[in-house]
């Protein structure tokens, strides 16, 4: 992961943090997803009033990626305001470990970076592996 690309990830990430329809928590999070191909996907947390259908960062920027036809994922940077990066929620996991094992980093306004990867995020996560199909 070059400098560059990290740097225009987390600026992505927390451009798109600003989109955040968050009037229930006023917690905003963006994320900013890297493909094999070299284009960035980017997401933010939609919540609402019925609050169990929020969707968070994360999932927006994989599906926005799917939707146009990407599956190799190569870094996701996540960038939530504050002083504390945030960690992915647990569906959040399952979600990524769907398409394989990529970079992962969490940052936030703080100096704090906390670089990670989907297998460490979710170690022995339940996949198409454990399938019998
Ligand atoms: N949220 C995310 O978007 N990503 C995370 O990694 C953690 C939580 C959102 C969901 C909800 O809108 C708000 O943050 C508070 O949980």
């Amino acid at each position: 992961m070059s400098e560059v690309n990290l740097k225009e990830l987390y600026h992505r990430a927390r451009e798109v943090a600003r989109n955040s329809y968050s009037p229930y928590s006023r917690f905003r999070v963006g994320a900013a997803l890297l493909t094999s191909s070299g284009k960035i996907y980017v997401g933010t947390n939609v919540e609402n009033a019925s609050y169990g259908l929020t969707i968070c960062a994360e999932r927006v920027a994989i599906s926005t990626a799917v939707a146009a036809g990407e599956r190799k994922f190569e870094v996701m940077v996540i960038y939530c305001e504050g002083e504390k990066p945030v960690s992915p929620c647990g569906a959040c996991r399952q979600f990524m470990a769907e398409f394989g094992n990529f970079e992962v980093y969490l940052i936030c306004d703080g100096t704090q970076v906390i670089r990670t990867s989907v297998e460490a995020l979710l170690p022995m996560g339940f996949g198409t592996k454990d399938l019998n199909t």
